[in-house]
């Protein structure tokens, strides 16, 4: 129950203010999911507000997204082809196979559920979808949030009914539905910007931001906290000015897609960026496509452990009901998703890199690291002459590790112990 809400900047953090609220959730965000607009305790200090600027009796909570999104979205399997059923079957499957309780609570449709507009303009979905309110009921009812996608262009990139013009309305009926998630993919607005600034890149990237900033505002006046996921594939720098439109999620890069050259090269081309991602305000180097494709059990092995490190939106984009037992148990390794959770919110870097062989870190809480030794290359790697460098992390002397794929202890470690790497594989440690 809330008796009134606003939002506020703190700290570059645009927090949302609400007079009552109630316990947290899975990821410390939401809780009560089935009871509609939910309400988000604070999980970091950096995400609470200093007692002058904290109206009396009021609870203070990040919007939404205190760690990296964790979910399931229905673009990188199902495509244009997702139905009402799809959506369904996934949302009974996070919960028996125990991903739910391993925190993907996020349900995101993608494009292709948008029907026309109605005579007031209201937003209808497609036959694909018959009822988003029903459907919106059945995935709160499994303790699941739902998302949902469109573009602040008139059309999506499938060309299905996107937002323009109809910013206000379409934030409305969202929450309406009970809908907890917004991905806002800027495809035919960039048609847009061209034709109202043309030959002015600068004008062109003034109207993007306005463009996102006037969804966020559409969003805050419904008063229901949604994630604001920004799909606008790293155009202008957007980790620069991200938080400043209420993002708390925008795409790094273009699409991924199943295969290790393209998966490894999006990760890869994080490094750099760790600076602009915090508590409430994430890089997003595109959905996961573990258990799609052709990923050997390495590639999908690597590809979990980069996003981890690179605290990372953790969004699932495998069918579900073909998943196997090695894909599960990559997905829900529980030791991985901490490292991507994890409540300090730093996310990792590369610290050395020799030919195929990366050595990435990320700071945890208390003091560990999580350490990444990747292997791109095709030969498996035996380290020789590469140090971990222990000491570039801020280790004075051996470390404690645990190897979290292995899921063994290993004691005392040095700069100069070595691991066999496989294959586009790796080993990925926690020292202290
Ligand atoms: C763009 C996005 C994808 C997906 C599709 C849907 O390509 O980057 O993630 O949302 O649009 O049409």
């Amino acid at each position: 129950m809330r008796v009134w809400s606003g939002m506020m900047r703190v700290g570059g953090l645009v927090l949302f203010v609400a007079g009552l609220a109630v316990g947290a959730g899975a990821q410390g965000t939401q809780t009560g999911a089935a009871s509609g607009a939910a309400s988000i305790q604070p999980r970091t200090a950096a995400a609470r507000p200093t007692a002058a600027a904290t109206p009396r009796n009021a609870a203070i909570r990040p919007v939404v997204a205190a760690t990296p999104p964790m979910g399931w979205n229905s673009w990188n399997y199902f495509a244009g082809k997702v139905t009402d059923k799809d959506i369904r079957d996934t949302a009974d499957l996070l919960v028996s196979s125990g991903m739910r309780d391993a925190g993907y609570v996020y349900v995101n449709i993608d494009d292709t559920w948008e029907g026309k507009r109605d005579a007031t303009g209201k937003i209808q979905s497609n036959e694909k979808f018959p009822d988003m309110k029903a459907l919106a009921d059945y995935v709160h009812s499994k303790g699941l949030k739902l998302g949902i996608y469109s573009s602040p262009g008139a059309q999506t990139c499938a060309r299905y009914e996107g937002s323009l013009n109809h910013e206000e309305q379409d934030a409305a009926t969202y929450a309406e539905w009970g809908i907890d998630y917004l991905k806002y993919d800027l495809c035919s607005y960039g048609g847009v910007m061209k034709a109202q600034a043309p030959n002015d890149p600068a004008g062109q990237n003034k109207l993007m931001h306005e463009a996102y900033e006037k969804m966020h505002q559409a969003i805050v006046k419904t008063g229901r906290p949604m994630v604001y996921s920004l799909c606008q594939y790293g155009m202008d720098s957007v980790w620069e000015w991200g938080p400043q439109v209420g993002a708390n999620l925008w795409r790094t890069t273009g699409d991924i897609s199943a295969n290790f050259d393209r998966m490894s090269l999006i990760g890869r081309s994080q490094d750099g960026l760790e600076k602009y991602a915090a508590p409430g305000h994430w890089n997003d180097p595109d959905m996961l496509e573990v258990g799609n494709g052709r990923l050997s059990h390495d590639e999908n092995v690597t590809h979990m452990t980069l996003w981890a490190m690179l605290a990372a939106p953790l969004i699932a984009g495998n069918n579900l009901t073909q998943m196997t037992p090695e894909i599960a148990a990559i997905l829900m390794n529980k030791e991985a998703i901490a490292i991507d959770q994890d409540a300090l919110g730093k996310q990792g870097n590369r610290v050395y890199a020799e030919g195929p062989v990366e050595i990435w870190a990320k700071p945890l809480k208390g003091g560990a690291k999580a350490v990444a030794i990747f292997n791109f290359g095709e030969t498996a790697s035996e380290m020789r002459g590469i140090r971990l460098h222990l000491k570039e992390m801020g280790f004075a002397g051996a470390v404690t590790a645990r190897d979290v794929w292995a899921a063994k202890d290993l004691g005392k470690i040095k700069d100069d112990t070595k691991f066999t790497v496989p294959r586009h594989g790796v080993v990925l440690l926690v020292v202290r």
